[in-house]
């Protein structure tokens, strides 16, 4: 047990997630306590260059006072009231508006929720009521990816491709199904191009719906590119493969956009950046720079009068809602994070700093145990392997990623490690400076130096 009080305190009743539990129990936890800009402090005062913003999430830094401020008017204007029942608050009106006119899906509806997660839930329970008001009743199993990551309720976990976050859960539910991760480096054949990949990879998600039956599938979801199953960016033409194969059996296309979502790509949803044209979308985390737990949910308008004639059906009742749904201090936040965005210019901003992110990443490629380098926007991952030949992974995978993040730790960044065999994700907050992401890797390249 760490010599702290606030880790004892916080090892002896706080239960946390996506941890080693009994460690933890050990050695309490690094407990953060303030935060400005890219950067984060402990409570020891040592500071932090944070380059994986958290959990993917803060856009905007640790120190974003408007963001501040818009929760203080809001709080001291109304600070509560539910969006059910005939019943609406100004700032969600007005963040849904505002989403409205930013996303690839013309006409769209908003539902709001508190979590990427939930969000994700709440997409399936819409899509299966949707299915069954327009007379698909059969219509109802989802596909989403190996490696894929969708977020911790059942449903969500159930989207999820990482086995480990089935085991002992008794998940995924049935009517689940996943289908390859398209990892080029790790799953292409020998003399396969990266466009053959693509097609195989295509013709794999097509015959999983013919055996599963095409009028029992109802949908895809994909984060445009993986992130918590690795940074995972596919290769040309796969996504617009993939579409034409979903098109042709009336699956939709369900984009998971928690990460990739408002600018971590370089535009505002990775759906622009891959080119794809999805019937309903999940944002979370970057929506109000996580300084608020809020999330939409994006429908098509043909899925929405779906919901309305569902209602109807049901003597005018859409029984569906949550507490906060539409919560005005969180929607208050994020909407005056996407004028933020938008008045910063931040998503040519991300253009701008992303070319040197990258020419940094790429000067990676050097060192004998780099063996891919993945990166878009401001969202990258560096993969080390036993072998750069054969692109083999170390055996068991994870331990020298895990390594390297602590030292880099220790020397004041932090990275986050992603479980594609051993690779380190960067996913720096948005505002980032040249400078800062030159700090990010002069203090990589100091902690890989010593993997030699
Ligand atoms: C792509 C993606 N979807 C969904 C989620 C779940 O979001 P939350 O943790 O807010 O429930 C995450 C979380 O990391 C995510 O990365």
């Amino acid at each position: 047990m760490k010599d702290r009080s606030l880790g004892e305190r916080d090892a002896a009743h706080f239960v946390h997630g996506y941890t080693d539990l009994s460690e933890n129990r050990e050695k309490g936890p690094v407990v953060i306590t303030r935060g400005d800009g890219v950067r984060v402090f402990d409570e020891d005062g040592k500071g932090y260059l944070e380059a994986a913003s958290g959990m993917w999430c803060t856009t905007l830094g640790f120190g974003e006072q408007e963001l501040v401020e818009a929760a203080i008017r809001q709080m001291r204007k109304l600070p509560y009231y539910h969006t059910l029942a005939g019943r609406s608050v100004t700032p969600a009106i007005e963040l849904a508006e505002k989403l409205a006119s930013l996303v690839p899906i013309p006409d769209a509806r908003i539902f709001f929720a508190v979590s990427g997660s939930e969000a994700n839930d709440f997409l399936i329970k819409f899509l299966w009521y949707y299915n069954n008001a327009i007379g698909r009743p059969k219509k109802k199993k989802v596909i989403a990816r190996k490696n894929g990551f969708h977020g911790a309720t059942i449903a969500a976990t159930s989207l999820t491709g990482l086995t480990k976050n089935h085991a002992g859960f008794d998940l995924p539910l049935p009517g689940f199904l996943h289908t390859d991760d398209p990892n080029y480096y790790h799953g292409a054949k020998a003399g396969e191009s990266p466009e053959e990949y693509a097609t195989r990879l295509a013709d794999s998600l097509e015959q999983m719906i013919l055996e599963e039956g095409p009028d029992t599938v109802m949908a895809f979801m994909a984060e445009p590119v993986t992130g918590g199953g690795g940074v995972v960016i596919p290769p040309p033409t796969y996504y617009e493969k993939i579409q034409a194969v979903l098109r042709k059996y009336d699956v939709l296309f369900l984009a998971d956009e928690v990460i990739t979502g408002l600018g971590r790509t370089g535009n505002y949803f990775g759906c622009e950046t891959f080119g794809i044209q999805p019937d309903a979308m999940t944002i979370a985390k970057g929506l109000s720079s996580a300084y608020q737990p809020i999330s939409a949910i994006v429908l098509s308008k043909e899925i929405y009068e779906g919901l309305v004639a569902g209602s109807d059906a049901a003597g005018g009742y859409f029984a569906h809602g949550a507490t906060y749904a539409g919560h005005p201090v969180a929607a208050a936040v994020a909407l005056r994070a996407l004028e933020l965005i938008e008045e910063r210019d931040l998503i040519s901003h991300v253009k701008r700093v992303g070319a040197h992110f990258k020419e940094r990443l790429e000067a990676l490629k050097e060192h004998p145990l780099v063996g891919e380098i993945r990166c878009v926007g401001l969202m990258a991952a560096v993969e080390l392997v036993a072998d750069k030949e054969s692109h083999r992974m170390f055996d068991p995978p994870g331990l020298v990623a895990k390594r390297l993040k602590q030292r880099t730790e220790e020397l004041g960044v932090i990275t986050r490690v992603v479980p594609c065999g051993d690779s380190i994700a960067f996913a720096p907050p948005l505002i980032i400076t040249e400078e800062e992401i030159d700090e990010i890797f002069d203090r990589f390249e100091e902690a890989l130096a010593m993997e030699q």
